[in-house]
């Protein structure tokens, strides 16, 4: 094959274990819906890998946050502290219960920013004489804090956690990205993203690290949170022979054939990880070089799922921006990403109460997500860089 073109996707779903006996499994018993074996299989292997006490599986990443959220205790006129620079979903779920988004800013790895969810509080909020967090502005309830850990990346979560325990605030942590990500360092050595908080949500959705089709979880070590979680998704049945529901509960659980899609994948994570890790290597090392581009690093103290690689591209030093780059790169068949527009300009938030974001706005600028599929090879990765520098010298 010429190397003017090849084509490389930016993330696309890996079937390499053991998926077509599992899911032949599911077939041959006719075991397809909600309930089943690979469905509690799923759960105890992802709890014995994170180290969360209880996982309840969900249809997909953004139900698991919905539901959380209710767990938590987020209500309607509510406020709920979230970052402007993630995916929509972090957010969305906030709208679906009538409550309020707070945005705040990020920190160098693109994660939330201690800081801004510090100065939220202490200047803009009071302790109530019924103890509630309240914001003086809107006099609305301020009801939880939900830290992303993006691409992969683990979260400044010692800051987080201490301001949450300060203000006596659920920290709900969307690991949606970051399965197999973990601190190394602090008061969290060992932890895995999801677990420091009253609970975490993942996701099992096509681009994930792992998938499930479409999917996602709740973990925690609360087993009151994860009893509500478990009732709540499956249409809060009191009695699930007289169909009595005793509150508005949700369609909302894992079917078995996805369980068991995601049981397989999970056994191929490590391998993943240790693929992903190398290739993130690679990247750094062959654009070390090359002026005006930078792969974003890890943060200090944490072992990433290294699930997505963000160049950073400065325009005046690269010679060409990162709208150009991106054309460019397709033009060769490679497929990258911007980061996500900043959900405190997106067109259903504009009214939502917003901190200032320059850090934020300052990465969606300059991000441009490369291939990161762990089964790219060497080659690929250096055609990727290749046609970078390429287009750099222009
Ligand atoms: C940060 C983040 N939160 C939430 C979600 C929602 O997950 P899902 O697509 O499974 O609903 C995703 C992924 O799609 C995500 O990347």
């Amino acid at each position: 094959m010429s190397d003017a073109r090849r084509e490389i996707p930016l993330s696309i779903p890996v079937v390499s274990g053991n998926e077509q006996e599992y899911v032949a499994e599911c077939l041959d018993a006719a075991w397809l819906s909600t309930a089943g074996a690979f469905i509690t299989r799923f759960e105890d292997a992802i709890c014995a890998f994170t180290g969360s006490k209880f996982a309840v599986a969900c249809q997909s990443g953004t139900a698991a946050i919905h539901v959380m959220l209710r767990v938590a205790g987020v209500d309607r006129d509510d406020e709920v502290i979230v970052p402007a620079l993630t995916f929509i979903a972090t957010v969305n779920p906030v709208a679906y219960l009538g409550a309020h988004p707070v945005f705040v800013d990020c920190d160098d790895f693109m994660n939330m920013d201690p800081d801004s969810v510090a100065a939220f509080l202490e200047d803009e909020c009071e302790r109530a004489a019924d103890g509630r967090i309240v914001n003086r502005a809107t006099g609305r309830r301020v009801a939880a804090i939900v830290p992303v850990h993006v691409f992969g990346n683990p979260c400044a979560i010692e800051p987080l956690e201490a301001l949450a325990r300060e203000w006596g605030l659920p920290l709900v942590e969307d690991a949606a990205e970051s399965l197999g990500a973990s601190w190394t360092d602090g008061a969290f050595a060992g932890r895995h993203t999801g677990t420091v908080g009253l609970a975490g949500c993942l996701s099992f959705n096509g681009n994930k690290i792992i998938t499930t089709g479409g999917g996602g979880m709740v973990i925690t070590d609360d087993e009151q949170s994860a009893r509500r979680v478990r009732h709540l998704t499956t249409q809060a049945k009191a009695d699930p022979v007289r169909f009595v529901h005793d509150e508005v509960g949700y369609n909302y659980r894992m079917t078995n054939v996805q369980a068991a899609l995601g049981v397989a994948q999970l056994e191929t994570l490590a391998e993943r990880i240790e693929r992903k890790h190398r290739n993130h290597g690679l990247y750094a090392a062959l654009l070390a070089d090359l002026p005006g581009i930078e792969i974003l690093g890890t943060p200090p103290g944490t072992a990433p799922n290294y699930w997505f690689y963000s160049a950073l591209v400065e325009p005046s030093v690269f010679g060409m921006d990162r709208e150009r780059l991106m054309s460019g790169l397709a033009e060769r068949g490679i497929q990258t990403r911007p980061v996500w527009q900043l959900n405190n300009r997106q067109e259903p938030y504009l009214q939502e109460r917003s901190c200032a974001t320059p850090r934020a706005q300052w990465f969606w600028d300059r991000v441009l997500n490369l291939p990161c599929t762990h089964t790219l090879s060497v080659g690929d990765i250096e055609f990727v860089c290749g046609a970078i520098r390429e287009l750099g010298d222009r």
